[in-house]
């Protein structure tokens, strides 16, 4: 089969597409033949092996050469204990178990997923579409249901509401009942207000701190927790992702741990940041409720661009410029 293989750690040059043998299917897993696979930041961290601190695990290249984690596609064949799914179903879903900085294998003709990284597919959603949501849109759904707690009535703000989480964060609290605002930099602005987001505030044009919300979701992690902290409810929450930027940044040994790590402490007495779950994500279950939002017409994965197999490259250099709005998504069919 074809697929993009990486033999050490570097920039999108060190990506090469070959001809490799498929991958075997063990006894718990699902043989999908990709329609399509979607790139984002933790693919840009495995390629580039940063922050350094991540190489402890596998110093000189990642233990699996072909990257990508999210996709959508045809099942091809199942292992025998496999009980869910049965060849010609139409899948999405994620190649790894966990959450982790890992080469999954997605961007390749053939990949193996575990059984519970997978849902069907909605009807609604195209492959192109559907392979854009896993990760991406887990993280929104952990962060939006899950830490912040998003009700009816809400007032929630998203910061850096036009990348891959965000533009699924705005939709979600949009589903759980809230009032949005949607915060970014010039020149992605002009597609939240289409997905919901009930005001748009331009991050260099007005301080979105001097406003009152329930929850906070902030991607970037670009103010102090002080300034955030004057805009919550006394009851609110404030949920960090956090963002690397790809590198822009330097942070080339921790990466943004050291921007998470003090507000994870706080949280052990802060009511207003939510507590560290270090539970094995229930994949399962969230890739339900996803595909379910979005068979209903109320999550549409924005898609910024697609490239074919052989320009992951390019793809992954169009990540790192910071002009996409949404997601970038590798198409084979
Ligand atoms: N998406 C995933 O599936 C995934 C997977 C694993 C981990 N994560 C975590 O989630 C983080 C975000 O992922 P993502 O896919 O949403 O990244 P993304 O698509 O690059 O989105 C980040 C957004 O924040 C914007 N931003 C930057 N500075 C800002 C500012 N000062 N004010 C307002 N907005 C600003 C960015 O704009 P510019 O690009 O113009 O700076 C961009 O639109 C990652 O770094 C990673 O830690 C995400």
């Amino acid at each position: 089969m074809r697929a993009v293989v990486q033999s050490r750690y570097g920039g999108p040059e060190v990506l090469e597409v070959r001809e490799i043998d498929p991958p075997v299917v063990a006894k718990d897993e699902v043989l999908v033949r990709v329609h399509a696979a979607s790139i984002h930041p933790d693919v840009w961290h495995v390629l580039r092996g940063r922050p350094y601190v991540m190489r402890v695990m596998a110093p000189r290249r990642p233990r699996h050469p072909v990257p990508g984690i999210d996709l959508a596609g045809v099942v091809e064949a199942v292992g025998p204990e496999v009980t869910r799914f049965e060849p010609g179903d139409a899948v999405f879903g994620e190649t790894v178990r966990g959450f982790q900085w890992a080469n999954g294998g997605a961007f390749a003709e053939l990949a193996t997923a575990p059984e519970d990284a997978l849902v069907h597919k909605p009807e609604r959603l195209s492959f192109v579409e559907a392979a854009a949501v896993p990760t991406s849109g887990l993280i929104a759904l952990q962060s939006v249901r899950d830490q912040g707690r998003v009700r009816a009535g809400h007032e929630v703000l998203v910061n850096g509401a036009a990348g891959g989480v965000g533009m699924f964060a705005v939709q979600l609290a949009k589903a759980f009942g809230a009032t949005v605002t949607a915060v970014d930099v010039a020149g992605k602005l002009d597609r939240l207000p289409a997905i919901g987001a009930d005001r748009v505030i331009d991050a260099g044009q007005e301080d979105f701190t001097l406003g009152h919300y329930d929850v906070i979701v902030d991607i970037p992690g670009n103010r102090r927790y002080a300034e955030i902290r004057r805009a919550l409810a006394p009851d609110g929450t404030y949920v960090l992702i956090a963002h690397d930027a790809y590198g822009t940044q330097g942070r080339r040994w921790l990466g943004s741990f050291p921007s998470v790590l003090p507000l994870l402490a706080r949280s052990l007495f802060d009511r207003r940041l939510p507590k560290p779950d270090f539970a094995a994500p229930q994949k399962r279950a969230a890739m339900e409720t996803l595909a379910d939002f979005a068979e209903a017409g109320r999550l549409t994965p924005v898609i910024d661009r697609t490239f074919p197999l052989d320009e992951v490259a390019d793809a992954i250099r169009h990540l790192e410029s910071g002009r996409v709005q949404g997601k970038v998504v590798i198409a084979l069919t």
